[in-house]
């Protein structure tokens, strides 16, 4: 029997969001330093999309190596529910020194779908301990991702992801995103108010502002990816539409849920995406590059009135919810050494230049037929694929231009994974100018190659 890890991989093991019967081989990789993934059989390849979102300071960091080993020394791991401990208490600290102002409370989980589940159970449950139970509905909108729980399912946009489970998922409002590109009442950004928002005049279609109007009394929160929706599309949204959503949520008097798990940590270009309209939700959801993209770790961090909503001699108010890794050590003590890192160097900056480095980048890709849209914000770059230009049709998430991209970037050492249609660019913020360019480069040829 072969020991090549490819051929025991596919004897025994089952990976997610992966057809197992027609995959191609799995990458073995062995090793990861800075923006490179090294593989068994010796290639060197750019980690273009961090780890699935989560790399931010690159493969085995040195200052993170050390937290995690130190800490493993000490206190690998310990019930949260009684007892408490120096990581998660002095990460909690830094969390609230960094997060939009306003917030309070970190209550610990262990990924972003927790992260995201723990929200929309807290705003459910502040409604309840407020006398106000009837208040149950969510607002989310169309292309969201909130993750692979049932509740993250329920807010996420009916797609591919979640269909299978369709019967397993509780009913949401849905309004319309910011979707410039394919804007959801044909108006163009440069001349438009965003009137997607539906904030002054409440359209027909099912903007925000016409949804709540009807509903406000039913609603319990409102969810939203500020400024970038991910695995629905990479939508970027302009900054008024969250600040618009802030006002919505004021005016009728509702819980705002930011869902910050990709975007939080810089990935924008600002340190939370809200940071971009200078808005405070009052729920937060974090994970992936909270600890740099070492370790699992949610985060979920609420203003002092939900707070307080859980505050009762009646012990039936409590929050009843937890999981057996809830604030981990090693995971918090990582994610405290990565908070250290932004305080010492402006990682911030990095991402900036970044987003220069790709907005100069990937202009030239407008002139390929195939490209329908190409934005970028902070560390992200995104090309929108297209089949026709004039009718904006695209094949989706099953595209099979997707699949072939990945491979004729493979071929030449980036690792990417389109969305389907939908190319991007989401390096570790350490990757340099000239690496981004090469990036960039491999990228053009490949959809030169499969064009
Ligand atoms: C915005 C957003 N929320 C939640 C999640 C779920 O996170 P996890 O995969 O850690 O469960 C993701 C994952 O991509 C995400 O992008």
């Amino acid at each position: 029997m072969s020991s090549r890890l490819v051929d025991r991989d596919a004897r025994a093991v089952w990976h997610p969001y992966t057809q197992m019967l027609t995959r191609p081989a799995p990458l073995p990789i062995v090793r990861g330093e800075g923006v490179y993934l090294y593989t068994e059989d010796g290639r060197k390849l750019l980690d273009g999309t961090s780890s699935w979102w989560v790399n931010i300071h690159g493969h085995s960091h040195p200052r993170l190596n050390e937290a995690l080993g130190a800490q493993a020394r000490r206190l690998e791991h310990v019930v949260f529910a009684n007892c408490t401990h120096e990581p998660a208490v002095e990460l909690a600290e830094r969390l609230l020194g960094v997060l939009p102002h306003g917030l309070t409370r970190v209550f610990y989980s262990d990924n972003g779908s927790t992260a995201v589940e723990v929200a929309m159970k807290l705003a459910c449950q502040y409604w309840g301990n407020r006398g106000q139970g009837n208040r149950r509905t969510f607002v989310a909108l169309h292309h969201a991702y909130h993750g692979d729980t049932v509740g993250a399912m329920s807010a996420s946009g009916d797609s591919l992801f979640t269909r299978p489970f369709a019967s397993m998922l509780f009913g949401v409002a849905r309004v319309h995103p910011p979707y410039c590109y394919r804007c959801p009442i044909g108006l163009e950004r440069t001349t438009c108010h965003i009137e997607c928002l539906g904030d002054t005049a409440p359209a027909s279609l099912d903007t925000l502002g016409a949804v709540l109007e009807s509903h406000a009394g039913s609603v319990a929160a409102v969810i939203v990816e500020p400024m970038l929706q991910g695995a629905g599309g990479m939508i970027v949204w302009p900054a008024e539409y969250l600040a618009g959503v802030r006002r919505l949520c004021d005016r009728h008097g509702l819980l705002m849920i930011a869902d910050e798990v990709l975007t939080g940590f810089g990935r924008t270009g600002r340190m939370f995406a809200c940071n971009h309209a200078d808005v405070t939700p009052d729920i937060i959801c974090l994970s992936k590059a909270i600890t740099g993209g070492y370790l699992p770790l949610g985060a979920t961090a609420v203003t002092e009135p939900v707070y307080e909503a859980f505050l009762s001699e009646d012990r039936t108010r409590t929050f009843f919810h937890g999981h057996s890794f809830t604030a981990n050590p090693l995971s918090c003590a990582v994610a405290i050494e990565s908070l250290r890192l932004f305080a010492e160097t402006d990682i911030i900056g990095k991402v900036q230049a970044l987003e220069g480095w790709m907005r100069s980048g990937l202009e030239a890709f407008r002139s390929l037929d195939l490209v329908g849209d190409v934005r970028v914000i902070g560390g992200v770059g995104i090309v929108e694929l297209v089949s026709d230009r004039a009718t904006k049709s695209a094949g989706g998430y099953l595209d099979t231009l997707g699949p072939r991209l990945t491979q004729a970037c493979l071929d030449r050492g980036l690792l990417l994974r389109p969305l389907g249609n939908i190319v991007y660019l989401m390096p570790p913020y350490v990757i340099t100018e000239s690496e981004t360019a090469w990036a960039i480069e491999q990228m053009h040829a490949a959809l030169e190659s499969v064009a």
